[in-house]
């Protein structure tokens, strides 16, 4: 299973980049909207930080056409670009232009196995469904990641599954579960998964244990 950062800040992509954790990005407007006006060169700069690594890049423009020359400019910002589009009835016939001209799409804001079914046959590259996004409205989102799951499997499409909108451990637990191809992931909660306090407890007292060998040499 492939983990991504959810992400536009610099700092965090360099804090987490050397764990050998990461393997891609999955930008979106709201995260570049907090970065200041040069969302080109935040890119150019995530890019330079994971080469040869997958950077999500979501389309701004609204209107089919300029969906889809916007998607082509965004996929000449490198070799490892991604273009996320909406999952919208408007843009199908895009997604399914974009794919057949070799661009990579990440079809993103997917809310149901529908959806998903109907991107699969797209050939979308990515298919990111949306967890937390559910639970806001009190549905348990997760659930939809087995589905989803079973459907690739049973059709054998090519599309990979990456579980997105994830805000806490259950969440990434399920879509473990579930046998998520990528887990794209806000930096607060790889932290928390990465760390555990009966690990550092443990760590501290196995120290203490082997500090009474005072002057040991080992090996
Ligand atoms: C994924 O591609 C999205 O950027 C992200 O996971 C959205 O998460 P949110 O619903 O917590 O904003």
């Amino acid at each position: 299973m492939k983990i991504f950062l959810d992400t536009a800040r610099i700092d965090e992509v360099k804090q987490w980049v050397d764990t050998g954790l990461v393997d891609g990005i999955t930008t979106n407007p709201s995260h570049l909207s907090t970065q200041g006006d040069q969302p080109t060169q935040i890119i150019a700069q995530l890019s330079q930080l994971l080469p040869n690594k997958p950077i999500s890049v979501q389309v701004t423009e609204h209107e089919p056409e300029a969906v889809y020359k916007q998607a082509h400019a965004i996929a000449r910002l490198g070799p490892s670009i991604v273009v996320k589009i909406p999952c919208k009835r408007e843009y199908y016939s895009i997604i399914g232009r974009l794919v057949e001209e070799g661009v990579l799409v990440n079809v993103t804001l997917v809310f149901t196995l529908e959806q998903s079914l109907f991107m699969c046959k797209l050939g979308a590259h990515y298919i990111s469904p949306f967890i937390g996004r559910w639970d806001d409205l009190d549905v348990d989102g997760s659930q939809i990641l087995y589905r989803i799951r079973a459907m690739i499997d049973t059709y054998h499409y090519n599309t990979q599954l990456l579980a997105a909108s994830l805000r806490h451990m259950r969440h990434l637990h399920a879509a473990i579960a579930a046998r998520v191809d990528i887990v794209t992931l806000p930096v607060t909660l790889l932290e928390q998964a990465t760390g555990h306090l009966l690990t550092d407890a443990g760590d501290k007292k196995f120290t203490q244990d082997w500090q009474k060998l005072s002057g040991a040499i080992f090996p």
